[in-house]
């Protein structure tokens, strides 16, 4: 038998989501979502597994399959949208690369827990035959197609996303075809110039034309069209491992994004102005009470690895546990009480990539427990809370920013924060045809947590030589022509380190003007000088940054590239023309693999809410 995996669709109604990644090489519950059908097929009789892809995706599926058994990746040739083959092309395409046989056609954005051994052999029995779930909501199968079967499991009516449907049975795009009757009937189909498009259309031709049986399957099944179903999707599987590793009970989700700094960067600690917004990449939290004394923690990026500690005694376990057991820590420390916890962490922020998926972790630990235990804490409060732990418990000492931003960040509106009386203003994010596309160099170099401690009191020595001439409590106090005046009286290192905190904070201010006239031009140079000031008077890149900074400038359509985040790898952020986004990808992506041998990652952000329960 042949399977046939449907992935070349662009997925329009997520993007700007899936503009850079197929949606079927997301992942959901710690792995890409093509993995669980992969998974499912594991103990069927199959001899090949072919992948139809696009061009514009082919690569990565390659690297996907890479030391994969049985799979076989097919490239349609299309490269956007429009010059799609459509479903049933797609499958005409494979078709026609392999001798005949039985076929398994599943579409690659079902994620499903039914077993399709006993579908298969449903199919064997009887003929061709298409997965069917009854839906509880009938106005669901609007979106679907809707299907009666007879007595005998044979389809009488059907037809794809009806208007007033009358029955709950849905078709699913899983299909098992017997040896002989799929080529004839797709060349059928598409010689009489139908629709190659929607996988049902064939479906509802078909079964005028040939025996057709439906098989229902009782088991959960997603559909993952839109991002609403992709969380539902994450915290569905989330909440069964949780059950799996530490058995029933009501369990609570929630979710956090992580953190892009638009600019103002090493300025929160020095009083000063930052303009961060929260993107669409998250961290996903089902927590449950246990009724112990004891707080469970397990990630999927960390797999087997569950950390405990007992409550009444939080000590430092050096995981990456330490940064949700500070929030239990400080809590206790405040005096608030609560009772023991499993929780489970599932995370598509990068770890260690620059976008503060440790600053998420904290904020929707301290969320949860806010929630779960009533301790009346208010919003406003969250971030500081968060920081604190962070500085006092697992020893970075971090500044406010990421903490503040994922708390109270508010859909397509960045924040300019006053980090000097943490006043703050929402700021419409209105780029009109430019995108913020945030490259991620895969690396982040050991140094970097010693190094920012180390700026931070290279900054505190510059504010103590400074007060001696100068009335401030912050560097962020200096004015341009104050610095002017008493820069001989600092050594060179830290004159460097505070000219730099000096004109981040000026350019922070203006970039926020820009963004609200929409003048990209300017925002465009102000990210460039911001980052010109963190390489040379900072010192907080690294070799990958100014590789990828530097190919990321050769594309036309760039205005401005920096580095974003503590520095010394992590991502950068770009902003650039949505028509020059494919070519961004395709060769900034190549030439920094080439000239680093690491391959980055990219994502067009969408500007989201802050940390909420789901
Ligand atoms: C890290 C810290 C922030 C901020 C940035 C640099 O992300 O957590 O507080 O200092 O670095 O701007």
């Amino acid at each position: 038998m042949k399977v046939i995996i449907l992935c070349a669709g662009y997925a329009t109604r997520m993007y700007p989501l899936t503009l850079v990644k197929s949606k079927n090489l997301l992942q959901i519950a710690g792995i890409p979502m093509i993995d669980h059908i992969i998974e499912k097929l594991k103990r069927l009789p199959i001899d090949k597994i072919f992948v139809i892809t696009n061009n514009k995706f082919f690569n990565d599926f390659q690297i996907w399959a890479k030391d994969k058994e049985k799979i076989v990746v097919l490239n349609d040739g299309s490269n956007s949208d429009k010059e799609r083959l459509g479903a049933i092309g797609d499958i005409k395409f494979v078709v026609e690369k392999t001798e005949d046989d039985e076929f398994l056609i599943i579409a690659g954005d079902n994620l499903f827990e039914f077993d399709l051994i006993d579908f298969v052999n449903y199919g064997r029995k009887k003929g061709i035959t298409i997965g069917i779930k009854r839906v509880e909501d009938i106005n669901l199968i609007k979106k679907y197609s809707q299907v009666i079967l007879d007595q005998n499991g044979k389809i009488i009516y059907f037809e794809e996303k009806p208007e007033n449907p009358k029955s709950k049975d849905a078709a699913i795009c899983v299909y098992y075809f017997p040896k002989g009757v799929l080529r004839k009937y797709l060349d059928d189909y598409l010689n009489q110039g139908n629709n190659p498009d929607m996988a049902g259309l064939f479906i509802q031709y078909l079964y005028k034309k040939v025996d057709v049986y439906g098989f229902v399957f009782e088991n959960k099944w997603f559909d993952i069209g839109d991002i609403n179903q992709f969380h539902y999707a994450n915290f569905y599987l989330l909440s069964k491992k949780l059950e799996e590793k530490f058995g029933k009970g009501y369990i609570y989700f929630f979710i956090a994004p992580g953190r892009v700094n638009i600019i103002g960067e090493h300025t929160d600690y020095n009083g000063g102005f930052v303009l961060p917004f929260a993107v669409d990449r998250y961290i996903y939290l089902a927590v449950r009470k246990n009724n112990k004394k004891i707080a469970n923690f397990m990630s999927l990026q960390f797999e087997n690895d569950i950390v405990s500690v007992d409550i009444k005694n939080i000590k430092k376990t050096n995981t990456w546990a330490d940064y949700p057991i500070g929030i239990l820590w400080i809590l206790k420390k405040q005096g608030y009480d609560f009772e023991g916890l499993d929780f489970i962490f599932e995370s598509n922020i990068p770890i260690g990539g620059g976008l503060s998926s440790s600053g998420a972790i904290e904020v929707i630990t301290l969320t949860a427990l806010n929630n779960l235990f009533d301790l009346n804490i208010e919003k406003t409060r969250i971030p500081f809370i968060c920081q604190k732990a962070e500085n006092e418990f697992v020893g970075a000492r971090c500044g406010i920013m990421d903490q503040f931003i994922i708390t109270m960040a508010k859909k397509e509106n960045a924040i300019l924060l006053n980090c000097n009386n943490y006043q703050f203003e929402y700021i419409p994010v209105n780029l009109g045809d430019y995108y913020f596309i945030v490259s991620s160099t895969n690396v982040s170099h050991s140094i970097a947590s010693g190094q920012y401690n180390k700026r931070r009191a290279e900054c505190e020595e510059g504010l103590r030589i400074l007060k001696n001439y100068l009335n401030i409590k912050t560097l962020s106090d200096v004015k341009m022509e104050e610095f002017e005046k008493y820069k001989d009286k600092l050594p060179e290192l830290i004159r460097k380190r505070v000219l730099h905190v000096i004109s981040e904070n000026e350019r922070t201010k203006k970039a926020s003007e820009c963004l609200i006239e929409g003048n990209v031009k300017e925002l465009g140079e102000l990210l460039n000088q911001s980052h010109i000031s963190l390489r040379d008077l900072y010192q907080v890149s690294c070799k990958e940054v100014e590789i990828m900074r530097e190919e990321s400038l050769k594309i036309e359509g760039v205005l401005g590239t920096r580095i974003t985040g503590g520095g010394f790898g992590g991502c950068l952020i770009s902003l650039i023309h949505k028509d020059f986004v494919d070519e961004y990808i395709k060769k900034v992506g190549k030439n920094y693999k080439e000239k680093t041998g690491i391959t980055p990652e990219f994502h067009v952000s969408q500007i989201v809410d802050g940390c909420l329960p789901f």
